[in-house]
């Protein structure tokens, strides 16, 4: 595959989209094809999968820890296959707000399963691909909550969990980054954005001569 596979990671409200939407811009500057998306919800099934696991309420009852990890795992088969591959193959750059990574840290660290277990169920939905950057927005938990009150914004059934899952999420990216060093960048969310971007940048630029 010739094309740039990088996502972006964090806890809700770390600032990924921000960045995502930074580096797009910064690529396509440069004369790229950018595909920039989102998991849950790259697709039009993912969208439907999307609202049932963030907005299903009542409506779905309480959502089992694995029920919740294959839901993840379906939404990225479908994303993989008809998104990401796809614009891959023929060379643009694809930048993604949350992939694998994500269900390690919710699904694994955070709703306590099996991190290998999770792992081995996204890597066969994905046929075993993985990006070549994954950029880590680390932020406190704390910091983050108040960060979306600020902006407003109602919680989804993921961000309502309590403080302490959201600390297990931040320390099981933190893990992930850690044994991954070569392919994470583990940035300061605190930071302000315009110094993210310029970290982030750094970090593609000597990648963008191999496409
Ligand atoms: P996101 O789209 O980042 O939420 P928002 O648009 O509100 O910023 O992610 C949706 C939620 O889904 C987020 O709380 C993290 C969670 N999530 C998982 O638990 N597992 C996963 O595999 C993925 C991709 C997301």
């Amino acid at each position: 595959m010739s094309g740039l596979f990088i996502t972006l990671e964090g806890g809700d409200g770390a600032g990924k989209s921000t960045q995502a939407e930074l580096l797009g811009a910064w690529l396509e500057a440069r004369g790229h094809e950018v595909v920039r998306t989102r998991e849950p919800g790259g697709t039009r099934l993912g969208i439907e999968v999307r609202r049932l696991l963030l907005h299903g309420g009542d409506e779905i009852g309480e959502v089992d820890p694995r029920a919740e990890t294959l839901l993840y795992a379906a939404d990225r088969a479908q994303h993989i296959a008809k998104v990401v591959r796809p614009a891959l193959e023929r060379g643009a750059i694809v930048v993604a707000d949350r992939y694998i990574d994500s269900s390690l840290a919710y699904q694994g660290a955070g709703r306590v399963l099996d991190v290998a277990d999770v792992r081995r169920i996204s890597e066969w939905a994905v046929g075993g691909l993985w990006p070549q950057v994954t950029v880590l927005l680390d932020l406190d938990p704390v910091t983050a909550i108040a960060r979306r009150r600020g902006r407003g914004e109602v919680d989804d059934r993921l961000e309502a969990e309590a403080v302490e899952f959201h600390e297990a999420v931040r320390e099981g990216f933190r893990d992930l980054a850690r044994v991954a060093p070569d392919r994470y960048l583990v940035l300061d969310a605190a930071q302000p954005a315009d110094e993210l971007h310029t970290a982030v940048i750094n970090r593609v630029a000597p990648l963008l001569t191999a496409l």
